[in-house]
């Protein structure tokens, strides 16, 4: 079936079915967790593996494609330029075709910051693009001037008015361009513009997030020339469109995902095995967690048994956000609900973001005693959290209050779900699975209208 709304399909999910927005978790704290759970394809690279695909005009195919509404946003970008995009079990086909147009709508890449990259596909294969700056999370001013100077590097004509970047670029050609961070969306954008770019571009100082490494692997799948992937330069030898062929690529384990199954088990306690997971990309975060007293083992090179015994407690530690390798800012929240449950003082400093401690609030409301100086936190662990009724201000906030409330004594209620459906599959039947005692429960009539101002 044809997508126009992938998410509405009969084949899709059965959790993804469920009213979106007008629902709650409650969660009922300190039942241990025990089994098996399986990670889903990332977020974070299948976003982008799918605005790749318009570089080219053959038939895309990406397998292990999680049931995520951010998928769904992207799909429907991607119809909206005039690719048809199918989405059958964790199946995405891509149909071969051209393009329609070359603006993409704003009320869809308002909604998800993931969308702004098909700029650099646009431009890479069409030379034009009209996209609207970007929305998703609020945690920070998470601007585009990177994204904007490495493409006038290319040889582009940029400028950005009433919000909207119009980019130009009749004579797009390589070049060489040095990141001023090492920001994963700009060298995605940067890579796509860049593979069809004629001749050489070498790009230094970039991202080296595994994200990066699985689009370097599809877009060279698909024909592209790109050397580097992992490391901090890229060198691409731009091809023409003709060289590219179709492909059929599984897209990477989602990492933060995996953590936070593992920091749900160790708040919980329990002893579960993480399956389908790249342990290897999680060496920064796997450090973090032992250091806490957790047991960790690494189970061949796809999967992850963590244990903490409901005895123990969790042992405060000191984590500084930052680029891969290290410790990632997606993954800070989630780490702050378990250092609120630890012995001890920890810090965590925020490098990434200015604005990513907004579920310090909900997690003091739980409990917690933590206080935020300029971008760090201090985080007086308590013996236990108290489950209270909190919401979500960004996606992994809201995976920070499902932990907290895995781990706290008594209920809490977690509002404001639709965060949690932009970048985790079928959570709550995931968790449920292992033994949490979670629901997903529907507002009532008065809940929703009280909450209506307050949530969006
Ligand atoms: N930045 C600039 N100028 C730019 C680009 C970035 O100032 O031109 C700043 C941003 O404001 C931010 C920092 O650099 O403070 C890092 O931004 P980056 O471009 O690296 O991040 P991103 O591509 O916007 C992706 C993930 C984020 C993740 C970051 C960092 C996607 C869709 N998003 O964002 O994921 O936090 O990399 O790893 O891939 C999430 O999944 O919850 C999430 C927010």
């Amino acid at each position: 079936m044809l997508v126009e709304s992938p998410i509405n399909t009969s084949q899709e999910k059965e959790c993804l079915m469920l009213d979106m927005k007008e629902a709650k978790l409650v969660i009922h704290g300190q039942h241990p967790l025990e089994g098996r759970i399986r990670v889903s394809g990332a977020k974070n690279s299948v976003l982008k593996l799918m605005a790749a695909a318009l570089i080219s005009e053959e038939e895309t195919i990406i397998r292990n494609v999680p049931a995520l509404t951010d998928v769904s946003v992207m799909a429907k970008v991607l119809n909206s330029l005039g690719r048809q995009v199918e989405i059958t079990g964790d199946q995405c086909v891509i149909h071969a075709g051209g393009i329609t147009q070359t603006e993409a709508p704003y009320t869809l890449v308002s909604q998800m910051r993931a969308s702004f990259n098909v700029l650099g596909a646009l431009v890479g294969r069409y030379r034009t693009a009209k996209v609207p700056l970007p929305g998703g999370c609020s945690i920070g001013k998470r601007g585009v001037d990177i994204h904007i100077k490495g493409l006038q590097a290319l040889g582009v004509d940029i400028h950005v008015e009433h919000g909207i970047v119009y980019a130009e670029a009749p004579n797009l050609k390589g070049g060489h361009f040095t990141l001023d961070m090492p920001s994963v969306g700009a060298t995605e954008n940067l890579l796509l513009a860049s593979v069809l770019a004629s001749g050489t571009t070498i790009l230094s100082n970039v991202a080296q997030e595994p994200e990066i490494q699985d689009l370097v692997g599809f877009l060279n799948a698909m024909g592209c020339k790109i050397d580097g992937a992992g490391s901090s330069e890229l060198v691409i030898e731009g091809v023409s469109p003709s060289e590219l062929n179709a492909v059929d690529y599984t897209v990477m384990p989602d990492r933060i995902e995996c953590a936070s199954f593992m920091a749900c088990v160790l708040s919980a306690g329990g002893d579960v095995l993480v399956e389908q997971a790249r342990p290897r990309h999680m060496t920064a975060v796997l450090t973090k967690f032992r250091e806490m007293g957790a047991y960790v083992e690494v189970v061949g090179d796809s999967a992850l048994r963590v244990i903490r015994k409901p005895s123990q407690r969790l042992k405060a530690t000191d984590v500084m956000t930052n680029f891969y390798p290290g410790f990632p800012t997606d993954l800070q929240s989630p780490m702050m609900a378990l250092m609120a449950q630890a012995d001890g003082v920890s810090m965590m400093s925020e490098t990434i973001y200015e604005n990513r401690f907004k579920h310090v609030g909900e997690l003091n409301r739980m409990g917690a005693n933590i206080q935020v100086k300029g971008d760090v936190a201090i985080v007086n662990g308590v013996l236990q959290l108290s489950g209270a009724s909190v919401k979500s201000h960004d996606l992994r906030a809201g995976m920070a209050m499902v932990i907290a409330g895995l781990g706290a004594e008594g209920y809490s209620s977690i509002y404001n779900l639709r965060h949690l459906d932009r970048g985790y599959e079928c959570l709550h039947e995931k968790l449920l699975a292992i033994g949490a005692h979670i629901k997903r429960v529907p507002l009532s009539e008065t809940e929703a209208e009280q909450l209506l101002d307050t949530l969006y």
